[in-house]
């Protein structure tokens, strides 16, 4: 998971590093997708407040994009918010991103902002 964030976050997207690494990974559930031979290639994150599901950190290798690994991480971890009681969730998408949320159920919520100096939207959805 560190690998992937600091390959696809920190690397790739320039996010600093003390942005990346939170403090919040420790409470957190993580999804991690790995190809056949059991090499790590995706990963996302959930940190849950009582009913509501904030998912994050959703990141794939770049050669493994655009192939359906995005979309199984984003289901795996809607689906573990709303077992452990989630009845809503929220993202904050990189504007790039938004299409790919937009087709997961997720709708856009409120201005535009910058976060780690990414443009951003807020997207929500119910479970
Ligand atoms: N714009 C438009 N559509 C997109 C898209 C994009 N940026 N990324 C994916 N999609 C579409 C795919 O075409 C596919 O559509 P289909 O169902 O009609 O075939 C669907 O979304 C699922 O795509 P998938 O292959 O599962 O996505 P992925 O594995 O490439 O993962 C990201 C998507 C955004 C997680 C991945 O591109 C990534 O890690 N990007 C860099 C990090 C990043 O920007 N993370 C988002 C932080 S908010």
């Amino acid at each position: 998971m560190r690998d992937i964030r600091t390959q696809v976050f920190i690397q790739e997207q320039n996010v600093p590093e003390d942005l990346e690494w939170d403090g919040e990974d420790a409470r957190a559930v993580h999804a991690l997708a790995c190809d056949g031979s059991g090499r790590a290639i995706g990963t996302a994150r959930l940190l849950l407040h009582n009913d509501l599901a904030h998912i994050g950190r959703m990141a794939v290798v770049s050669e493994w994009r655009g192939q359906g690994v995005g979309r199984a991480l984003l289901e795996c971890i809607t689906n573990v918010a709303q077992e452990r009681g989630a009845r809503s969730a929220f993202l904050n998408a990189q504007t790039t991103a938004v299409p790919f949320y937009r087709l997961a159920g997720f709708k856009v919520e409120g201005k535009e902002f910058l976060d780690a100096g990414i443009p951003h939207l807020r997207m929500t959805r119910s479970l």
